[in-house]
């Protein structure tokens, strides 16, 4: 178990620290964490790159790394690609040279970037005076072209924790025994956590960094371009509304809410609201099956093309009425992203059935990517369309304060036209047995697609949906796989609370990974709403039509 969470663990740090890279640019210099120092300061296996072939993440650069009070020396590896060494030149600043007097090399200050692989440090020694937080700024310059003064900046920011003498440190003075000190376990089992820490930080800079990217291509301004050689990835300052939580106010205003039939009263108005005539219906092919759940197509008054979700004869009375309850659960939600309910019958109490509207030869979504001849004609475009169209669809059920709870492809139907709507969860359990899972309790519940809280707590709001929103947009761009295929629901828990994520699926932009990843931020607060999701998409679907 051990191994294979290791594994996991490299698989979404290599995710987390090089998925955001922009191709492969001519690179001239490699600048990085090596394996031992990441393991030191962030508690992982894993390089950093800060420059990996002349291409810059500043997303990296941007994360200012905690330095614990027992590490007093932080190294950087670099190698110049160049075929020669570069020039370089790196000024050290802390913001309270009392606590932290002017950090030393162990290269030289000016001098030159070697062809071959090469480590430095940079000393911390607080003075002890008194404890404090101090800022240190790294800025390395590496000269790629004297002549044309091509020179490249990068920026380090470090926020070293300094204690007050007597605590800890001030004994030792030899920079030759301050290597071999061994931090206390205490301190070990801090750091680490610490540096799951500081990562979640990372994945959500990162990922609010490369979200608020707008689709303008704006230059750093004021400042000169020095930096053409090397491949930048954009940060902009992030635009309104990423950059504050996402606190979502669900608006309980004048709207009438018509939806969430919780008393049996409003499921019984409903139904004789939605009652229809059994023979008005007739059933034409059946769609999908279960242990007792039945989706036929048909059509309404011999001319209206119909969805029939129904029963079989055996069902138990519990899962009649989960059927009429979760199947009417968005009447009244009336958008065009959203599957309508068009009518019930429950004039033979044994198989009672819910109609959907269904034009165009709508299906089950998850049913429809399965298909193989699905994911050789759906492209980004399209799944970017279809996320887009699902997160107006929950927008507009938040705006009315209704939490969806269980948003994924197969709650959702896709015509010919590939428009997409949301539609209930009703049948799902039977008709998709294998997304749901017990968890010692008698509930089987969505566990892949449920945000931490929910699965914890058994909390649900607008944002846990925006969580398993991200794991739908996953699952239209791996053609509905499942999601965490390799994790056992029960250990769901601890391998999202440890960071852990779904991957970046082959073939899937950056910039569409990054709006899943936002969704799966830790904290309920850092997750979009839909309508950011929906600037986010509409922003990124401005990107890739520009050219098209
Ligand atoms: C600087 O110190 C680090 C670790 O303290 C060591 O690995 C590295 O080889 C040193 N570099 C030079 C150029 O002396
Ligand atoms: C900077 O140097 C690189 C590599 O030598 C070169 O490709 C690039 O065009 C130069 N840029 C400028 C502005 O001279």
């Amino acid at each position: 178990m051990e191994a294979v969470l290791g594994k996991f663990r490299i698989l979404t740090i290599g995710l987390l620290l090089f998925a955001f890279a922009a191709p492969p640019a001519r690179g001239h210099l490699n600048l990085y964490l090596n394996l031992q120092e990441v393991m030191r300061l962030l508690g992982v296996s894993a390089e950093l790159y800060y420059v990996r072939e002349g291409q810059v993440n500043d997303y990296a650069l941007n994360f200012v790394v905690p330095v614990p009070a027992n590490v007093r020396d932080i190294a950087f590896t670099w190698q110049s690609l160049a075929g020669r060494p570069l020039p370089y030149s790196i000024n050290v600043q802390s913001s309270d040279p009392a606590v932290l007097p002017r950090p030393t090399l162990n290269i030289s200050q000016i001098g030159e970037i070697p062809t071959n692989v090469q480590t430095f440090s940079i000393g911390m020694k607080c003075s002890g005076i008194r404890p404090a937080e101090v800022e240190v700024t790294i800025t390395i310059e590496v000269i790629l072209n004297r002549a044309s003064n091509n020179i490249t900046e990068l920026v380090f920011r470090r926020k070293k924790i300094c204690m007050a003498a007597d605590q800890d440190d001030n004994n030792v003075d030899d920079p030759m025994l301050l290597e071999t000190v061994v931090p206390p376990p205490a301190g070990l089992i801090t750091l680490i956590v610490g540096g799951i820490l500081a990562l979640m930080l990372v994945v959500i800079l990162i990922v609010i960094a490369y979200c608020a990217r707008g689709p303008s291509k704006r230059q750093n301004h004021g400042q000169p371009m020095r930096t053409s050689s090397f491949q930048r990835l954009q940060t902009n300052p992030p635009c309104g509304p990423y950059i504050s939580p996402s606190i979502i106010a669900p608006i309980h205003s004048t709207l009438p809410r018509k939806i969430e039939p919780q008393q049996p009263e409003e499921l019984h108005r409903r139904i004789s609201e939605l009652t229809v005539e059994r023979c008005r219906v007739r059933l034409s092919s059946l769609l999908q099956e279960g242990t007792f759940g039945r989706v036929y197509k048909g059509t309404y008054n011999e001319n209206q093309d119909v969805l029939v979700k129904t029963v079989a004869q055996h069902a138990s009375q519990m899962q009649v009425s989960l059927l009429l309850q979760e199947g009417m659960s968005l009447y009244g939600a009336l958008h065009p992203g959203i599957l309508s309910v068009l009518g019930v019958s429950i004039e033979d109490h044994t198989t009672p059935f819910v109609l959907y509207q269904a034009m165009n030869n709508m299906r089950n979504l998850k049913m429809f990517l399965l298909e193989p001849s699905c994911s050789r004609s759906i492209t980004t475009i399209q799944i970017v369309m279809m996320s887009s169209q699902l997160a107006m669809a929950l927008g507009h059920l938040h705006s009315h304060g209704v939490v969806h709870k269980d948003i994924a492809t197969r709650n959702c139907v896709i015509d010919d036209q590939l428009r997409v709507k949301l539609s209930d969860s009703s049948l799902s359990r039977d008709l998709f047995p294998a997304d749901y899972n017990c968890l010692g309790d008698s509930e089987n519940r969505p566990v892949k697609w449920m945000s931490l809280e929910a699965l914890q707590k058994k909390q649900f709001a607008e944002a846990s949906d925006s969580w398993s929103f991200g794991v739908l947009m996953w699952e239209l761009c791996t053609f509905a796989k499942q999601p965490y295929a390799e994790v056992d629901p029960f250990e769901m828990e601890h391998y999202l609370k440890d960071g852990y994520r779904l991957a970046q699926p082959f073939n899937c932009p950056d910039e569409l990974f990054t709006i899943m990843a936002y969704c799966w931020a830790l904290l309920p607060a850092e997750r979009p709403s839909f309508a950011q999701l929906q600037v986010c998409l509409t922003d990124f679907y401005t990107q890739i039509t520009r050219y098209v």
